[in-house]
């Protein structure tokens, strides 16, 4: 009998898909991110990316300033579209959806300068990212997107909150006790200040409440771009702290992150991006050491600020 026939690769294509060679269940990627591409003005932000992002899983994008990394958060997350690739989550192709389709399928971000509605108190920034989520509320929300029809959604959403009905209370118990939830999380820093308008927030305090909001709706993955970008080394190992307890939850996470110590604690995987391309990606500590990635980093050192990949 020739090797061949006992080559176990050849068997690949006869086992139900899914399935690994001891016929166990090998775990899809959560996102699956296929030769993305974006151009802005001929300039290719983004050119032609690939990458994963198990369930469970950890991933961190680092590069120099300009290599692509917050175009990749808002391609994957809808906010401005794709000029080709395809981004699939859980299966399902979403880089045709734009980013309220996105969020629904359970992709929940922050940004980098931060965002939250100034006027809002802490508890409705973090109450107004669950509003894609509400069903008992907003029975008819997916007319909302047909435009002819968008006035029967509007009565029914207004009919039950002012009647309500059984279903809608039960759903606005979920909600005030998920609100609760996501501040007890920041319990120190944001117990305090529940009621309070987001504008007379401190910066940290603002971006924790966006990481709640993001997280009140329970996303699949949850994407960060710089969630410590202006914080001090304290609040920083605070956000660290923080970031490990959610993975230990089980959160699948993407992260932008330029602070490095940062990324190498809490990542399972970091993608090295330089030019819109992805030049390396690993475990951490191989990544780190790699010679392209040193390069990548210390040719640009003056422009990045610091030596902090060393
Ligand atoms: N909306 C935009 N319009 C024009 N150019 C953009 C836009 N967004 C990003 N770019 C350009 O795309 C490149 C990548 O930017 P970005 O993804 O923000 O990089 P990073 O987050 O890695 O610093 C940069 O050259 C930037 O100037
Ligand atoms: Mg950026």
């Amino acid at each position: 009998m020739s090797n061949a026939l006992l080559d176990p690769t050849l068997l690949d294509g006869l086992r139900p898909r899914g399935t690994g060679a001891d016929g166990g269940r090998v775990p899809r990627a959560l996102l699956e991110v296929d030769r993305l591409e974006r151009q802005f003005d001929g300039l290719k932000a983004v050119d032609g990316i690939s990458f994963t992002v198990a369930p469970r899983e950890v991933v961190s994008i680092i590069g120099p300033n300009g290599s692509g990394k917050t175009t990749t958060l808002n391609l994957v997350t809808g906010t401005i579209p794709p000029h080709g690739g395809r981004i699939t989550l859980d299966g399902v192709r979403i880089d045709t959806a734009d980013a309220a389709r996105i969020a629904e399928f359970g992709v929940a971000r922050t940004f980098q300068n931060g965002r939250a509605f100034a006027t809002l108190s802490v508890a409705d920034n973090v109450e107004v990212g669950m509003h894609s989520t509400l069903r008992a509320s907003r029975p008819f929300r997916s007319l909302a997107h047909l435009f002819l029809l968008r006035w029967v959604a509007l009565l029914g959403e207004l009919f039950i909150a002012i009647i309500g009905t059984p279903a809608s209370r039960r759903e606005r118990a979920l909600i005030d006790a998920t609100v609760a939830a996501e501040i007890r999380r920041f319990e120190d820093r944001l117990g305090p200040r529940r009621d309070d308008p987001a504008y007379s927030l401190s910066y940290a305090n603002r971006r924790r409440t966006e990481i709640a909001r993001a997280l009140a709706v329970r996303p699949k993955l949850l994407v960060l771009d710089e969630p410590t970008a202006g914080m001090n080394p304290s609040e920083t190992a605070e956000v660290l702290e923080q970031l490990l307890d959610l993975k230990a939850e089980g959160q699948a996470i993407l992260l932008v992150e330029h602070k490095l110590d940062l990324v190498m604690s809490v990542s399972d995987r970091v993608i090295v991006m330089d030019g819109g391309r992805i030049i390396a990606q690993g475990r951490p500590e191989v990544v780190r050491h790699d010679p392209v990635v040193v390069e990548a980093y210390l040719g640009r050192r003056r422009g990045l600020g610091g030596s902090d990949l060393l």
